[in-house]
This record gives C-alpha cells, sequence and structure tokens, in this order.
C-alpha cells in the first residue's frame, strides 16, 4: 500500500515547517537574551582603578570617581560613580554617597551647622564620619561601604556591601 501524500497534507507540512522556524528564530534570541547575564563572569568582584593616589588621601573624606562598565543583558554601558573616600590611620574608607532613605546623593559637610557630618538635602538626613545614620533624622540604616585596596599607589574600588565600621 503505497503512502502518498495529498495536497493538503503537503501544504499542512510546509505550513508547519515555515511556522516553527519563524517561531524558533523569534524565541530562541529572547531565551538567550533572557538567561545571557547567567553566563557573565561575576564583574562586581573586579577591582576599579581610580584615578585617586593614595598617598594624597587625608582625613577629610573626598569624592572619589570611578567609571566601569555595566552589561544588562546584550546592553553594555559605562556609568560613572564615585565614592567618599578617607583615611583613618592607615585604614582606608570608601563610602557610598547614596542615601539609605530614598536614595538622594550625600554630601560631605553639606550642612554647615554640622561641618563633621555627611548631610542629605532631601529630608535633611544626617550621617556620621563612619557613615552611621544620625537617630531622629529620616535614614535607618548606615551609608553603605565600598571594597577598597591599592594597585601601583594607586586607589581601587571594589563592590559595594554593609558598613562595617558601625
Ligand atoms: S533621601 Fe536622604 S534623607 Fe531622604
Amino acid at each position: 500500500m503505497s503512502q502518498r501524500v495529498t495536497r493538503r497534507q503537503f501544504l499542512n507540512y510546509s505550513l508547519m515547517g515555515v511556522g516553527s522556524f519563524m517561531a524558533a528564530t523569534m524565541v530562541l534570541p529572547m531565551g538567550r537574551f533572557a538567561v545571557d547575564p547567567l553566563f557573565q563572569t561575576g564583574s562586581d568582584s573586579k577591582m576599579i582603578q581610580t584615578s585617586a593616589k593614595v598617598s594624597e588621601l587625608g582625613e577629610t573624606p573626598t569624592k572619589v570617581d570611578f567609571k566601569y562598565e555595566q552589561k544588562d543583558g546584550w546592553y553594555s554601558s559605562e556609568v560613572t560613580d564615585f565614592a567618599w573616600v578617607y583615611k583613618k590611620g592607615d585604614k582606608i574608607i570608601a563610602l557610598s554617597p547614596i542615601c539609605k532613605h530614598l536614595g538622594c546623593t550625600v554630601t560631605w559637610a553639606g550642612d554647615e551647622s554640622q561641618p563633621d557630618q555627611f548631610f542629605c538635602p532631601c529630608h535633611n538626613g544626617r550621617y556620621e564620619k563612619n557613615g552611621k545614620n544620625i537617630a531622629g533624622t529620616p535614614p535607618i540604616s548606615p551609608l553603605d561601604q565600598f571594597e577598597v585596596g591599592e594597585k601601583g599607589g594607586m586607589l581601587t574600588i571594589g563592590a559595594k556591601g554593609e558598613n562595617q565600621l558601625v
């Protein structure tokens, strides 16, 4: 008994084949896009070189800029960020400028009446030099702290984490 393919069956197979191919060309890139960050090596753990000389850091918090490549799926962009950096004895401290209340940027000595504190102008948040939030002001936790290092006499900045000073 011969298995002849009818014109209707041939058309169905052809349409299913073309449809499957078109669906695959749309779905596979989307799936790859969705899981791509899982295959990236942990760039967060890298230390980023800054242009600040460790020997020139003092006891007063100074704004130190740094740049890094941020990857979001397939899109990558260069991000400029900064930290408030100072020395306490031989130790280098780098604090995040992001207020822990609602994310505004804090400045050192931003409030003239409190020249030895970090100040957030959005809701008058205040922090001590070590990043500890001052009771009675809106922030409810200390400023985050960056990992720091030194390479060739220059400051390097690493991952941001919880404040280890308070
Ligand atoms: S965002 Fe800083 S005090 Fe509100």
